[in-house]
């Protein structure tokens, strides 16, 4: 098994349910650090029982991650199936996010090799799962740093724009939104639309308030916190605005229980999957059952954004 691409919070949970579902079966389990360059590298070990002992409640991966540049290679992708011949390997477990399973999909053809991924990314922007390992705690962080820019906000009567992460995906902007009771949220999905930035002020965001907090998802298409903010100085040059750009931090943190019980049983469903000759799959939840979604549908479908809650916001932010 191996952790790739940004990591996420219960991705340790996720290594520790595989580890111990696959030796419960009576198979040996190998650890691979650093994502795919471990798997080129031969960065490699075997894991006990023990070696997962602890770790369900750490954020971060044990395994390491990385973003590998060679594995996008034929070379780097060839390098990395001999490790795997000369390691005795035969099958993979890849956690991590679009990248992540996108470079497993092509690996698994090209070598008709055995694999099967777990959705681990905090921007939630994978199909065919309702949700991914490490969203609800990220949530959960973008919610507790919203309430305390609250505080600050209505003391000093401000217009402020949070920037939250979601790679060119608004689940993160809009649920935070709604969570934290913030007046709006600026999406991709629907910045391709229309100039959502317009409609809030037409709306008469301050209407009958004297602070507000919108927030805005990282991504070209919304120009991000610093670009809304910058236009709004221009056309509104009496409102006191600020910005906050979460950044990083939404990534650590000890996973929610939430993200703690999806990714225990995801990896348990890995292993299973793999006992009943799945290959190519995501593990993915829908409705509270476990569902396999073949890799193609996981990466290429774009997830949709549920357009009513853009409607719960703005009735809930009047
Ligand atoms: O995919 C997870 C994520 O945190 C995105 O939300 C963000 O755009 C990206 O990773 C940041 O990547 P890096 O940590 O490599 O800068």
């Amino acid at each position: 098994m191996l952790t790739s691409g940004g990591d996420a919070p219960g991705m340790n949970a996720a290594i520790r349910a595989v580890t111990r579902s696959a030796i419960f079966h009576g198979m040996t389990v190998k650890g691979i650090y650093r994502g795919y360059k471990g798997l080129i590298t031969g960065e490699i070990a075997e894991f006990k029982t023990q070696n997962v002992s602890n770790i369900i409640q750490r954020g971060g991966t044990i395994l390491k991650t990385a973003r590998c540049m060679e594995f996008k290679t034929p070379e780097g992708r060839k390098q990395a199936f001999e490790t795997l011949q000369k390691e005795n390997i035969d099958a993979l477990v890849a956690i991590g996010g679009d990248g992540t399973l996108t470079g497993a999909r092509i690996f698994a053809q090209e070598f008709n090799y055995p694999v099967v991924g777990l959705p681990g990314t905090i921007d939630n922007d994978l199909f065919g799962t309702d949700v991914t390992i490490g969203y609800d705690t990220a949530l959960n962080t973008i919610m507790q740093c919203v309430d305390k820019i609250r505080d600050t906000a209505s003391s000093h009567d401000r217009l402020f724009f949070v920037e939250v992460m979601g790679r060119e995906c608004g689940f993160l902007a809009l649920n935070g939104a709604l969570a934290s009771g913030a007046e709006a949220a600026i999406i991709p999905e629907i910045s391709m639309e229309k100039d959502q930035l317009s409609d809030i002020l037409d709306y008469g965001i301050r209407t009958s308030k004297n602070s507000s907090i919108v927030l805005v998802a990282e991504s070209e298409v919304t120009g991000g916190a610093m670009g809304v903010a910058e236009r709004v100085k221009k056309e509104y040059p009496n409102f006191d605005v600020r910005v906050t750009i979460l950044g990083h931090l939404q990534r650590g943190g000890s996973p929610s229980a939430q993200d703690r019980i999806m990714a225990t049983r995801m990896g348990v469903a890995a292993i299973d999957a793999l006992l009943e000759d799945q290959r190519n799959v995501m593990i993915g939840i829908q409705n509270e059952q476990i569902v396999y979604v073949p890799f193609s549908k996981a990466i290429r479908n774009e997830k949709p954004i549920n357009r009513d809650l853009l409607e719960v916001l703005r009735i809930t932010s009047i």
